[in-house]
C-alpha cells in the first residue's frame, strides 16, 4: 500500500484530487467509484474548483457510488443520492444518466443487489475507487463481520456506525438501520483503490487497515490484498502506524 502523508485536511483533500483528476485525464471516459462521509467532502470541491477553471471535464466520465441507506427517497437531504448530486454532480458536466448510486426505496433488497452488481460489470469494472474509512474499519458499509461479503448486498447497520452518522440526522432514531452496500470482492475487483483518511479518530482504524491482521473483523484490511492501492492520510490519521 503506498502511502501519502499530509499535513491536514486540505492537503489530504488536494492531493486525493490530483489523483482522480490524472485518473480523468488519462481516460476521459473512466468509470469512477465514489464515497460519500465527511472525509471527501474537500475532494469534491477541489475538483468542482478545477472544473470551473476548465481544467477538468466530466462529460464522458461514469460514476457508481459505493453504498445507499435503505428506505430513504433520493430527495431525502440523507440519501447518499442527494449528497451526490449536492457535493459533485449538480457542480459539474456530468451526465445524470452516467451516475449510479444503489436504490435506496428498491424493497426488494436481493433484486436491487443483483441489478447494482451487474450494472457494474456491464460498465467495465471500476477504473478507480475512492473509499473513506469507518472508525471501526468499514468501508462502503461493509461492517465488521465474521467473513468478507463477495457482491453488493444488504447490511444491518452497527450501532457504532449508528452513532458516529447520527450527527448528519436530527437524531440517531432517524438513522435508517440498514443500507445496501458495494461487498468487498466489489471493492477489490477495482483496478486502482484510493483510501482517504484524516483525523485521530481514525488513526486506529488506519493502523488496524495498513499493518493489522487481515480480517473481516477489520474489513479494510483486506486491501493489504489488493495490488494498487494508496492511502493520502493526514497526519493525525497516521499517528499510530
Ligand atoms: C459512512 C459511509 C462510508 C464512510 C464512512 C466514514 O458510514 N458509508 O463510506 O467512509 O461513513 O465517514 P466519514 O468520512 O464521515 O468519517
Amino acid at each position: 500500500m503506498k502511502i501519502i502523508r499530509t499535513k491536514d485536511y486540505e492537503e489530504m483533500s488536494r492531493k486525493a484530487a490530483n489523483l482522480i483528476s490524472a485518473q480523468i485525464l488519462l481516460k476521459p471516459d473512466c468509470v469512477l467509484g465514489l464515497a460519500t462521509g465527511s472525509t471527501p467532502i474537500g475532494i469534491y470541491d477541489q475538483l468542482v474548483e478545477w472544473y470551473k477553471k476548465g481544467d477538468l471535464d466530466f462529460s464522458t466520465v461514469k460514476t457508481v457510488n459505493l453504498d445507499e441507506y435503505k428506505g430513504l427517497t433520493r430527495d431525502n437531504e440523507q440519501s447518499y443520492y442527494y449528497f451526490m448530486h449536492h457535493h459533485l454532480f449538480d457542480r459539474v458536466n456530468i451526465d445524470e444518466e452516467n451516475t449510479h448510486v444503489p436504490n435506496g426505496k428498491v424493497e426488494n433488497g436481493d433484486e436491487e443487489c443483483l441489478r447494482y452488481e451487474a450494472l457494474i460489470e456491464s460498465m467495465g469494472g471500476v477504473d478507480l475507487q475512492l473509499l473513506g474509512l469507518g472508525r471501526n474499519g468499514h468501508i462502503g458499509f461493509n461492517e465488521p463481520a465474521a467473513d468478507f461479503p463477495k457482491i453488493t448486498h444488504c447490511v444491518d447497520l452497527t450501532e457504532s456506525t449508528i452513532e458516529a452518522n447520527k450527527r448528519f440526522f436530527a437524531s440517531a432514531d432517524e438513522v435508517p438501520r440498514q443500507a445496501y452496500t458495494m461487498g468487498i470482492g466489489t471493492i477489490m475487483k477495482a483496478d486502482k483503490i484510493l483510501v482517504v483518511a484524516n483525523g485521530e479518530d481514525k488513526a486506529d482504524a488506519v493502523a488496524a487497515m495498513v499493518q493489522g491482521k487481515i480480517n473481516p473483523e477489520v474489513p479494510a484490511s483486506i486491501l493489504q490484498l489488493h495490488n494498487n492501492v494508496i492511502l493520502v492520510a493526514d497526519e493525525a490519521a497516521l499517528s499510530k502506524l
